[in-house]
């Protein structure tokens, strides 16, 4: 073999769409849910900013109420922490009470929006319709979605992982327009590991991870799919990750980071997830 050449482990790496020579810098999303005024945001955020100080390799983001964002986003400028919604709706405005639209956000310097989170889709009656409009709207008004995707305890014990994963990513992804897709990151989150404590084994993350993955590049499954684009789409595992778990889950080869819930709440436990994602990449 000449200098030139890729060593087998290298052009194998390169041929694999979770290689991290796609250049796919981790991100660590805490979602906060329904917790938190104004005020208990700043105290956090003050507490969350000098702990991050060190970190180079990994971009944070928190997902915050509609109340806090405009604090968030202004005591975050300039750090590494971007500022996301939780929710947004599919128009630009009209007549739907208590709504908020993409560019409502994007005038706000918000940063992007968590999407078909398995909370709004089962309490809220969000559905994979509303999605696939959702999804390119958040891109056309600059923000960056966050678009969750994840089976039952009844679909995995049922052997419907699959299908729910591509029915998900089939649906809510239809009208990205090409060239748009690496836009999108998408979070794995098993509906069954979400603030119960139980967390996907690194298998089962990575399994599900490299299908998604593999989905995005088939054209019929994600109407943008390419291969090169879908090494480039970031994909997340949420559920029930903590300090204590994040470093092996973020070292699997196609984890590029994770969407925290409960962890994320204080600024102790979000910092530590954030270092064990710098460590998992060294
Ligand atoms: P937990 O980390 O509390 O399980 O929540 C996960 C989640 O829903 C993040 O969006």
């Amino acid at each position: 073999m000449s200098a030139s050449e890729p060593s087998a482990a290298e052009s194998e790496d390169a041929g694999h769409p979770g290689a991290r020579g796609a250049g796919r810098t981790p991100l660590v999303a805490g979602n906060w849910k329904m917790y938190k005024t104004e005020a208990q945001a700043e105290s956090y955020i003050q507490g969350l900013l000098p702990r991050l100080s060190s970190v180079e390799r990994v971009d944070v983001a928190i997902c915050v109420p509609f109340t806090d964002l405009r604090a968030m986003v202004d005591s975050t400028r300039g750090s590494r922490v971007e500022v996301f919604a939780q929710n947004m709706h599919e128009e630009a405005e009209g007549a739907f009470t208590g709504e908020i639209s993409a560019p409502m956000l994007s005038e706000i310097d918000v940063y992007g929006v968590v999407l078909g989170h398995s909370e709004r889709r089962a309490l809220f009656g969000e559905t994979d319709r509303a999605l696939a409009q959702k999804v390119p709207a958040a891109l056309a008004a600059g923000l960056t979605p966050i678009l969750c995707v994840g089976e039952t305890e009844e679909e995995r014990d049922g052997g419907d992982t699959e299908r729910k994963l591509r029915h998900q990513v089939h649906e809510d992804l239809a009208a990205v327009a090409p060239g748009d897709l690496q836009r999108v990151v998408i979070a794995y989150e098993p509906i069954w590991a979400i603030g119960t404590g139980r967390v996907a084994t690194p298998e089962q993350a990575q399994e599900a991870i490299a299908f998604i993955r593999a989905l995005l590049s088939d054209r019929s499954v994600a109407p943008a799919g390419d291969p090169e684009i879908a090494a480039r789409v970031r994909i997340l595992y949420g559920g029930s990750v903590k300090p204590e778990n994040a470093q092996e889950l973020l070292a699997l080869p196609d984890v590029d980071g994770a969407l925290v819930g409960g962890a994320s709440l204080a600024p102790e436990s979000f910092a530590a997830i954030v270092a064990a994602a710098e460590k998992a990449l060294a």
